[in-house]
C-alpha cells in the first residue's frame, strides 16, 4: 500500500488558543458571532456528510455532476503531478479528479477536522495503490507550508466552501492560494450561485432538522473544550437569506434570557430573548464576480462550467 501521511501543521495548543481567542473575541462582540471552522469536531463532520445527502441540499450533488462530466477536461488542462485540496472533509467528490488525473503524484488533503482527514486518507490509499496522500492538520485561513511534491500544482476548493469567508476574508484567502501556486499552475473553485430564496433557505433548513443539529454542534464543541454550560436545547436554529450581500446566514437564537458560563475562559455570557449569534455565512455568486476576485488576486478565469440547472458553478484558473 502506498504511504498515507497525516501531519498537524499547528501544534495542539495552537488551536486551542485559536478557539479561545475566537470564542472571546465573538461571544463578547456585538453582534455575537462564531466562525465556522469550529463546527468541524468529529461529530460536526459527521453531520456534515448526513447534509450533503439531503433532498433540499442541492450543491454537493450539482458540484458532483459537474465533477463527474468535466474531470476530463480539468485534469487535461491542469496536468497536474500534486493536487492539493482545501477542506477537504471526506474527499468524497476528489476520487472524479484524482481518477481523472493520470499522471498524479502526491494528493494533499488539507483540513481542521482531523477524524475526517484520517478516514479519507485512509481509504483512499486502499483503494488507489500509488497515490501518495499526505494529509495536513491546518486551518486554510493561515499561512501554510506544503511538503515539497513535483509539479505541476492543482488546487481545489470545493463544496461552495468559499461562501463562507467574508469578502476581506476571502481576498487574503486567494491571495495566499495564489502564493502556493506557480505560474501556470491551477486553482479549482466550486461557487454556489445566486438563486431563488426559497431553494437557497430551504437547503440550510432541511426538514429532518439535521442543519439545526451541525449549527448547534458548535455549542457542544465550546461546552466540551472551554467547560462551558450551553444547554442547545435553549437556541432556534434560523437560516436567512440577505439580499443585499447575497449570503445565507446561520444562526442561533436564544429561545430565552440566559447568562452563559465559560469556565475554560473566566467569562460569562448573556443572551437577551430573541438575541442571536451568528454561525456561519454562505455567500453566493455570480460570474463576473468570481472573475473579479481571482483577477485581483492572480488568477485568470479560464473555465466556467455549470451543472444542468444552473445552480452551482466549477470554475478553473490559471495563476499569472
Ligand atoms: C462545507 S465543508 C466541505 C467539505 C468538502 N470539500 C465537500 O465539498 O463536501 C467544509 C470543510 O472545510 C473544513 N474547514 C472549515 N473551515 C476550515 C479552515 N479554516 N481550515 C481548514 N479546514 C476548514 C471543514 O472541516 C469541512 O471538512
Amino acid at each position: 500500500m502506498s504511504p498515507f501521511l497525516l501531519t498537524r501543521t499547528l501544534p495542539e495548543d495552537a488551536t486551542d488558543a485559536a478557539l479561545r481567542a475566537d470564542v472571546r473575541a465573538g461571544l463578547t462582540g456585538s453582534p455575537k458571532t462564531l466562525p465556522p471552522k469550529w463546527f468541524y469536531d468529529a461529530h460536526g463532520s459527521e453531520l456534515f456528510e448526513e447534509i450533503t445527502a439531503l433532498p433540499e441540499y442541492y450543491p454537493t450533488r450539482a458540484e458532483r455532476e459537474i465533477l463527474l462530466a468535466r474531470a476530463g477536461e480539468i485534469a487535461a488542462a491542469s496536468g497536474a503531478r500534486t493536487l492539493v485540496e482545501l477542506g477537504s472533509g471526506s474527499s468524497e467528490k476528489t476520487r472524479y479528479l484524482i481518477d481523472a488525473l493520470t499522471g498524479l503524484h502526491t494528493y494533499i488533503p488539507v483540513d481542521v477536522s482531523e477524524s475526517a482527514l484520517t478516514l479519507a486518507g485512509q481509504a483512499l490509499v486502499a483503494e488507489r495503490p500509488g497515490l501518495d496522500v499526505h494529509a495536513l492538520i491546518a486551518d486554510f485561513t493561515a499561512r501554510l507550508t506544503l511538503p515539497d511534491t513535483p509539479g505541476p500544482r492543482l488546487v481545489a476548493f470545493l463544496g461552495g466552501t468559499i461562501g463562507n469567508l467574508l469578502p476581506a476574508e476571502r481576498a487574503a484567502f486567494l491571495a495566499s492560494v495564489r502564493a502556493l501556486l506557480a505560474p501556470g499552475d491551477a486553482l479549482l473553485l466550486g461557487t454556489d450561485l445566486v438563486k431563488d430564496e426559497t431553494v437557497l433557505v430551504r437547503a440550510y433548513d432541511d426538514a429532518a432538522g439535521v442543519t439545526a443539529a451541525f449549527n448547534k454542534n458548535v455549542l457542544t464543541v465550546i461546552n466540551r473544550e472551554l467547560e462551558a454550560d450551553f444547554d442547545p436545547a435553549a437556541f432556534d436554529h434560523v437560516a436567512l437569506w440577505d439580499t443585499e450581500r447575497e449570503w445565507i446566514e446561520m444562526r442561533l437564537r436564544s429561545r430565552t434570557a440566559q447568562s452563559v458560563k465559560i469556565p475554560g475562559l473566566d467569562l460569562a455570557v448573556d443572551f437577551a430573548a430573541g438575541e442571536e449569534l451568528r454561525t456561519e455565512v454562505s455567500a453566493k455568486f455570480r460570474q463576473e464576480g468570481v472573475r473579479g476576485e481571482l483577477s485581483a488576486a492572480g488568477l485568470d478565469l479560464a473555465r466556467w462550467w455549470t451543472d444542468g440547472e444552473g445552480r452551482f458553478a466549477l470554475s478553473l484558473s490559471i495563476a499569472r
